[in-house]
C-alpha cells in the first residue's frame, strides 16, 4: 500500500455540552486506502465526518487533508450522508449533474453523468423523479452523484443500509474497483462488520462513548472477497469479539 498520508487526525475531541463524544482520537488515512470505521451507535462516527467537513467544529484537535486544513472549495471531497438526499424537484440525471455543477466542473459533464448513471444501473431511469423511485434506487442516485465528481476523498456514512443484499454486494464490488482504479481514498462508515471486512484495506474499530480507537485491523484478503472463506469468517469473528456492543 502507498503510505502517503492523505488525512491526518490528531487528538480530535468533540463535546456537545457535557457530553464527551470523541476523546482525543488520532489516526491517519493513506492515499488510495479504503478505510472502514465500525463502532456502536451514537459513538460519534457521523460526528467525525461532520468535523472533517467543517459542518461541526472540533472542540480540540485537528484534521488535515494533504497536510492542510480541510477546505471544501479547494479539496475535491465528496460526502454521502447517512440520511441520503436526492432533490425531489430534479430528475435522476439532474440530481447527478448537480454534484458537478456545484463544483463548477463542467468539463465533459454529460459524459461523467452518463458514466455514473451506468455504474449504478440507473441509465434507464435518468428521466425519473425521486418520488418515482424505490429507496435503493434513491440511494444509487446519491452514490452516482458523489462518484460523478471523481473525488479525491470519498466519505460514505452507511450508504448501503437500505439496499438488498445482492445489490449491496454488486455495488460494493463496483465501488472497490472504481476506487482502486482511480486511487480514490475512502472513509466508509458502517455498522455491518461483514461489510467492513468485505470492503476495507483497514478496519478501525471504535469504543463506546467517550470514544477512542479500540483497534485498527489490516485486511489484506484479495478482492473480490469470499464471505464464506475461512480467513474471512475468522476476521469477522475477531472483530465481533472485539466489540461487545450488546
Ligand atoms: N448537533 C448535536 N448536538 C448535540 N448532540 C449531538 C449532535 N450531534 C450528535 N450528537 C450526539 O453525539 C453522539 C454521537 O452522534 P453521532 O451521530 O455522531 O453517532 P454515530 O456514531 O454516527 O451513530 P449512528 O451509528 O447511530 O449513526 C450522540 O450521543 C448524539 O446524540
Ligand atoms: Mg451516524
Amino acid at each position: 500500500m502507498n503510505k502517503k498520508v492523505k488525512v491526518q487526525v490528531t487528538d480530535l475531541t468533540k463535546r456537545f455540552g457535557d457530553l464527551l463524544v470523541l476523546d482525543k482520537v488520532s489516526f491517519e488515512v493513506y492515499e488510495g486506502e479504503f478505510l472502514c470505521i465500525v463502532g456502536p451507535t451514537g459513538c460519534g462516527k457521523t460526528t467525525f465526518l461532520n468535523s472533517l467537513t467543517h459542518l461541526y467544529e472540533p472542540t480540540s484537535g485537528k484534521i488535515l487533508f494533504n497536510g492542510e486544513e480541510v477546505n471544501l472549495e479547494k479539496h475535491n471531497i465528496a460526502y454521502i450522508f447517512q440520511e441520503y438526499s436526492a432533490m425531489e424537484w430534479l430528475t435522476v440525471r439532474q440530481n447527478v449533474r448537480f454534484g458537478l455543477e456545484i463544483k463548477k466542473d463542467y468539463k465533459n459533464i454529460d459524459r461523467k453523468v452518463d458514466e455514473a448513471l451506468e455504474l449504478v444501473g440507473l441509465t434507464k431511469f435518468a428521466g425519473y423523479y425521486p418520488k418515482q423511485l424505490s429507496a435503493s434506487m434513491l440511494q444509487r442516485v446519491v452514490i452516482a452523484r458523489a462518484f460523478a465528481t471523481h473525488p479525491e476523498l470519498l466519505l460514505m456514512d452507511e450508504p448501503y443500509g437500505q439496499l438488498d443484499i445482492n445489490l449491496r454486494f454488486k455495488l460494493e464490488d463496483e465501488v472497490v474497483r472504481l476506487c482502486k482504479q482511480t486511487n480514490t481514498t475512502v472513509i466508509f462508515i458502517t455498522h455491518n462488520i461483514e461489510e467492513a471486512v468485505y470492503l476495507g484495506d483497514r478496519i478501525l474499530v471504535l469504543t463506546n462513548k467517550p470514544t477512542s480507537i479500540k483497534e485498527i485491523i489490516m485486511d489484506e484478503l484479495p478482492h473480490p472477497r469470499d464471505i464464506a472463506a475461512p480467513e474471512f469468517v475468522e476476521m469477522r469473528n475477531r472483530i465481533t469479539d472485539l466489540i461487545k456492543w450488546w
